[in-house]
């Protein structure tokens, strides 16, 4: 799908679908001009009152007189950045059955305090999500004719920051697309195998450094409790490092660790059967790495990256691991596993001992991790934990930026408390109260010599039911992360270059930066 950004008049855009903005019962200036080219129809359409006003409402109509595009479809825009998102996305949803072109005259319909540029930037992403198909392992492929192009109108001068902006948000919108294509795909394609071979595909294509380490690599490590998890089942398991080398040679990286459990049967502790399939998904934390990886290549980031996946299956067999069983860390740890299910944590926290080698900035684990924090928040929020509160913040403003949000939860002590063990120095279950606090705990406990957040996305990245299918998030909140953090690096630069370069000014020349944020979010003048 091609998507551009041009100065144009949006009633003389020839296009198959042009796109107006509705708000309060008002077109804005751009849907006002075409408003008058067709003589005062379009207003008369929107009196009768058939466009409802929440936001995302559309109403399509056809050969409007004194218009250039086929068909004219009126949109309710809201008034919140959520409003706009919806509404770009039934737009977009609205245009994919006609084909074509859909031009849209939205850019002056951003939210208070966004520009133009911030809207070309949410219509690219929403241009990607809503036209995002499954077809990989169907025999028919859709033979609906699809959106071709997208046209962003923008006003005069404002052409070269959109474009910039279509850039950014189609970097994130094809990151997107790309981690829901590996959360779909089902258990027998997406294998461990299949995640390194997609890791290498991305390091080839970016020219970004990759390794793939194999069982005995991952032994020799002395990584027992990963090993535990993969060893009853007979695809084999691998720890994937991908690289990407875009900041300064002695910058210190920002790591990725993903949760890359291919399919989670539970183990010896089996789950039931209903709705078993859906723990194909339980690979989402490494897929939403991988494919933040792409997007962070895609757009050439300013800043150094590291993903680690430990990626395995957790199956029941005559070599799995049994509850009771106790494991040693490759932190020298030893864990009592009372419950073979509770294995995200088992390989997660190896690969965050394993982490400690690259002195990281800070390091970010991402997984499908409980149950319980699907309790907890739904499919709304993200759980975030954290040893340190400005990195939570970070992320949660990240996440409010992008629309993909988080909520900052306890890693308070008391709870450390459950995962007493009287055979190990810890178990791998703190019971039921808790369970998304407690798993976090445990991992807590293998990420001391850094700064740390933990991302659990059990609830946010897929749904079940009619639409069920992977969400692609977080990999908005954690691309907007790490954009705000090569803006932070590129500001304190700037600074230190600045006549006399004290330590302090480009410390808080990092911190505006970094609330700058968005670079194509400024806030109107
Ligand atoms: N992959 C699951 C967590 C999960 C459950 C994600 C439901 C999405 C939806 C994880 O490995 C798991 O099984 N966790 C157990 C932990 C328990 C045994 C302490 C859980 O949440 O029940
Ligand atoms: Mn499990
Ligand atoms: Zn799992």
């Amino acid at each position: 799908m091609e998507i551009i950004a041009k100065q144009a008049n949006a009633d003389k855009h020839k296009a198959a679908i042009v796109a107006l903005a509705v708000r309060d019962g008002k077109f804005t200036a751009q849907g006002s001009a075409v408003d008058k080219a067709a003589g005062g129809h379009l207003s008369a359409v929107v009196k009768l009152g058939d466009l409802d006003a929440k936001a995302g409402s559309t109403v399509l109509l056809h050969k409007v007189p004194g218009v250039a595009a086929e068909r004219v479809l009126l949109v309710s825009v809201g008034t919140s950045e959520k409003d706009f998102r919806d509404a770009a996305r039934a737009a977009v949803k609205a245009a994919g059955s006609a084909g074509g072109e859909l031009a849209l005259a939205l850019t002056d319909a951003a939210p208070k305090g966004r520009d133009a540029a911030w809207a070309a930037e949410e219509i690219a992403v929403a241009a990607f999500d809503a036209s995002y198909k499954y077809e990989t392992t169907k025999s028919k492929k859709d033979e609906k004719p699809g959106l071709k192009k997208v046209t962003v109108l923008v006003g005069k001068d404002e052409e070269k920051a959109a474009a910039a902006a279509i850039a950014a948000g189609s970097a994130l919108g094809e990151a997107v697309n790309f981690g829901k294509d590996l959360g779909n795909l089902p258990p027998n394609f997406c294998t461990p195998s299949h995640l390194a071979a997609q890791a290498k595909d991305i390091a080839k294509k970016f020219g970004m450094k990759v390794e793939v380490l194999e069982r005995a690599d991952i032994e020799k490590l002395g990584m027992g409790s990963f090993v535990s998890v993969a060893k009853g089942s007979t695809e084999p398991m691998k720890l994937i490092v991908l690289k990407h080398e875009g900041g300064a040679k002695d910058e210190k990286p920002v790591v990725l660790v993903g949760k890359g459990i291919t399919f989670d049967s539970g183990g010896i502790s089996l789950k039931p059967g209903e709705g078993m399939d859906e723990m194909k998904y339980d690979m989402m934390g490494a897929g939403s790495v991988i494919a933040t990886m792409h997007g962070v290549g895609r757009a050439k980031l300013p800043l150094n990256v590291i993903a680690v996946v430990p990626t395995c299956e957790n199956m029941p067999a005559g070599n799995a691991s049994k509850p009771g069983d106790v494991v040693t860390t490759m932190s020298g740890q030893t864990v009592e596993i009372l419950n073979t299910d509770a294995e995200g944590r088992l390989i997660l926290c190896d690969a965050l001992t394993y982490v400690e080698r690259f002195d990281p900035a800070a390091v970010v684990d991402v997984a499908t991790l409980t149950g319980a924090c699907v309790i907890a928040l739904g499919h709304i929020a993200t759980g975030l934990y954290s040893n340190k509160d400005a990195l939570a913040k970070e992320l949660l403003a990240a996440g409010e930026t992008a629309g993909d949000r988080a909520w900052h939860m306890p890693l308070w002590d008391e709870y450390q408390e459950s995962l007493k063990s009287n055979f190990a120095d810890m178990a791998n279950i703190g019971g039921r109260p808790g369970g998304s606090v407690t798993a976090a705990c445990f991992l807590s406990r293998y990420t001391k010599k850094y700064d740390w957040a933990h991302l659990d996305i059990a609830g946010t990245a897929w749904r079940s039911g009619a639409a069920k299918g992977a969400t692609g998030r977080p990999v908005p909140m954690l691309t907007q992360f790490l954009r705000a953090r090569a803006a932070a690096v590129a500001g304190a630069k700037s600074a230190a270059k600045a006549a006399k370069p004290a330590k302090v000014e480009a410390k808080s020349a990092a911190k505006v930066a970094a609330k700058a944020a968005k670079p194509a979010a400024k806030k109107k003048a």
